[in-house]
């Protein structure tokens, strides 16, 4: 509480607070100095600055994968080195660009020889708040989920895991730097912990919408913003599902993409074998939303006001749809209003610079 009101006292700052006291979920609080003192994954904890906006208390560390500075470091080395994929082309940064807030920009992702995905890219801002990876959330954590592209076909393309950890334990450099963080040589393990720690830093808040809402800042965020908010959480029933300070629930819905082609993508489905999972997918967060086109697990709008177009007609029908779509007899003032509600979503802490030298 008493963190809370210093951050509504001073919206226009990041607050810097330390990982051990506030981060921590409440299983791991206990272990907190536990795994300090052990000291094994690197020296000093990393201090995490979180944007106002966002719920200090609410993100999500695992307790035997604390963030430490040089753990945090090793993670960006890696996430922005093409040296992971098979023939040295493709990084996690070349799918996930920082200045398209960390997408691609294309309908979807491509990989190592230029092959499609099935998928859109999806952003890595506030990872820190969500267990559930992907659009249908089939990886349970950030590092179940670093290790998944390295050896996909039409990710990165690395033969085996094997081939990876081998191939990267040639790099001196590397092996220096998971010794220092993690006592070993290169693992599988402390990779997908590396690289999961990096991105729990990526954050963002702080936005002109955060500022409004949370301090009655109305520099930055237009008339038809406010109004686009009031719209967001009231008739056009945003909030339904993109719910909370990351603007979702975490959960998986059926909007009806894919039902009006030949292909369905049984998303959520497929990892719970749910017959009302069928066609859901996880609701994303709408910060970054205006840098972060095109949009849908497929790709398919262009634009926020196709977005806004969709939703206005109730999605799309389909055996499964989601009983929280519906109709919205939205007028056209009030499209507008909507986008540019989501443009006031854009903030800070996640602008990160990629790093200059790579171990060798
Ligand atoms: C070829 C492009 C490509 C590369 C390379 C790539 N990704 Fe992705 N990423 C995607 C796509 C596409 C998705 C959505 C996939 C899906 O749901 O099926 C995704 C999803 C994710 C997500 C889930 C985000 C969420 O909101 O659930 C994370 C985290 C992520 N990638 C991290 C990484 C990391 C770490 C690497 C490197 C080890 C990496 N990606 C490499 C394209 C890529
Ligand atoms: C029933 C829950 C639900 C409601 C209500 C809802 N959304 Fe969504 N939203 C989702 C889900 C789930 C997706 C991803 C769907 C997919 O790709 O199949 C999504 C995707 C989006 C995207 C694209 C995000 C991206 O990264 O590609 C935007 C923008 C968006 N919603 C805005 C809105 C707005 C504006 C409203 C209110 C008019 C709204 N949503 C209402 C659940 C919902």
């Amino acid at each position: 509480m008493a963190q809370r009101l210093a951050l509504r006292t001073r919206p226009g700052r990041l607050v810097c607070m330390l990982i051990g006291l506030f981060l921590l979920p409440a299983d791991s609080r206990a272990t907190a100095e536990g795994t300090a003192a052990s000291g094994k994954q690197g020296s000093a904890p990393y201090t995490l600055t979180i944007p106002f906006g966002l719920d200090a208390a609410a993100g999500y560390i695992p307790a035997d994968n604390p963030l430490t500075q040089d753990k945090v470091e090793l993670g960006k080395l890696l996430f922005f080195d093409t040296r992971l994929s098979q023939n040295n082309t493709v990084a996690c940064a070349s799918c996930h660009i920082p200045q398209l807030a960390w997408t691609d920009g294309q309908q979807v992702g491509i990989g190592i020889h230029r092959q499609p995905a099935t998928r859109n890219t999806q952003t890595i801002v506030n990872r820190l708040y969500s267990q559930a990876q992907l659009w249908h959330g089939k990886s349970s954590s950030l590092e179940a989920q670093a290790i998944n592209p390295i050896h996909k076909p039409v990710r990165m393309g690395m033969p085996s895991y094997e081939a990876e950890v081998a191939k990267l334990n040639e790099i001196a450099g590397y092996r220096a730097r998971f010794r220092k963080v993690f006592g070993t040589d290169v693992t599988l393990d402390g990779l997908a912990k590396a690289i999961a720690a990096f991105e729990r830093t990526i954050l963002s808040g702080n936005s002109p919408a955060d500022r409004f809402d949370m301090a009655g800042e109305e520099h930055a965020f237009s008339e038809s913003a406010q109004r686009g908010l009031a719209l967001f959480q009231g008739k056009a029933r945003c909030t339904r599902c993109h719910s909370g300070f990351n603007f979702t629930d975490e959960k998986f819905h059926n909007l009806g993409i894919d039902w009006d082609g030949d292909q369905i993508d049984v998303g959520r489905y497929k990892v719970s074998q749910d017959p009302d999972d069928i066609g859901a997918f996880k609701t994303p967060t709408l910060r970054e939303i205006s840098l972060t086109a095109p949009y849908m697990h497929d790709g398919r709008f262009a634009t926020l006001e196709e977005v806004v177009e969709f939703y206005d007609k109730g999605g799309i029908q389909n055996p499964h749809l989601s009983n929280l779509m519906v109709p919205l007899s939205l007028t056209g003032q009030e499209k507008a209003d909507l986008v540019e509600y989501m443009r006031a979503l854009n903030g800070e802490g996640w602008q990160v610079a990629p790093p200059v030298e790579f171990p060798k």
